[in-house]
């Protein structure tokens, strides 16, 4: 029964009230040794983008040390405030690169397909061309028999959080006519929307994960577009034997 760890948008570098980024190194180390601390095992931990808040090569010198985890293997994906070139040089230790950065990760019982949905210098995201292509080849090939997850950064619907759903997925019917094709698919995980949300996306359930660094305020609640005095969250998917998804919420004290 697999079981992921899932935290988004920890902005390294983003500076709040003139702390050089020091609060949300904090907030990231943070969550980061509450999941090292868990008593019992998870099967990895998922981070859904926006690692960096500008996509600085130092940023992601801080991020390797900070998400590196001597018990959990770490998967990530960018979101639109991380760069491509640095990314890959800093947290894969590749050579740069403006190729989109799609992963596939066979864990035990279960597949995680990562993709890139950034569009360089844009807020909005997008699968384009190369990464749809590679999404289809990529679940065609694994096995019918594991039950998959797909993460991406941006999430594909509206979340009727007016400040997020100005940029989030573009052209998603074509994403969504890709899951419809393989039937392992269990789940999409998101970021992005700085918010613990639940949805429902090519006839799969749509987790957002919350976000790590603030939280995006929601029209009813009144307040500012984004509420820095929320704690940091995680959340933790499971996945069952019949497949289907539960996720749990924890804020991280
Ligand atoms: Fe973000
Ligand atoms: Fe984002």
């Amino acid at each position: 029964m697999p079981v992921l760890a899932h935290l988004s948008d920890i902005h390294l570098g983003q500076d709040h009230d003139g702390d050089g980024g020091a609060r949300a190194e904090a907030r990231a180390r943070q969550v980061m040794a509450h999941l090292d601390a868990l008593p019992g095992p998870i099967d990895a931990v998922l981070v859904t983008g926006d690692i960096a808040d500008h996509g600085r090569p130092e940023e992601y010198a801080a991020a390797a040390k900070v998400l590196a985890s001597d018990r959990h293997r770490v998967l990530l994906c960018p979101g639109n405030h991380d760069v491509r070139e640095a990314y890959r040089a800093g947290l894969l230790g590749e050579e740069p690169s403006a190729a989109p950065v799609n992963r596939l990760h066979e864990l035990p019982g279960l597949t995680v397909v990562m993709c890139d949905s950034s569009v360089p210098g844009r807020p909005e995201g997008r699968l384009d061309e190369e990464t749809l292509g590679w999404l289809d080849r990529t679940l065609s090939r694994a096995r019918r028999d594991v039950p998959a997850v797909v993460a991406f950064h941006h999430p594909p619907v509206e979340l009727h959080a007016p400040f997020v759903d100005a940029i989030r997925l573009q052209d998603e019917a074509r994403v969504a006519a890709v899951l419809r094709c393989h039937p392992q698919l269990r789940a999409v995980l998101c970021g992005h929307a700085h918010t613990a949300a639940v949805s429902r996306f090519a006839n799969l359930p749509l987790a957002v994960a919350p976000g790590v660094v603030s939280t995006v305020g929601l029209p009813w609640e009144g307040g500012a577009d984004i509420l820095f005095d929320q704690p940091p969250m995680v959340a933790f998917h499971v996945l069952d034997e019949g497949g289907r998804l539960t996720t749990h919420h924890r804020v991280v004290v």
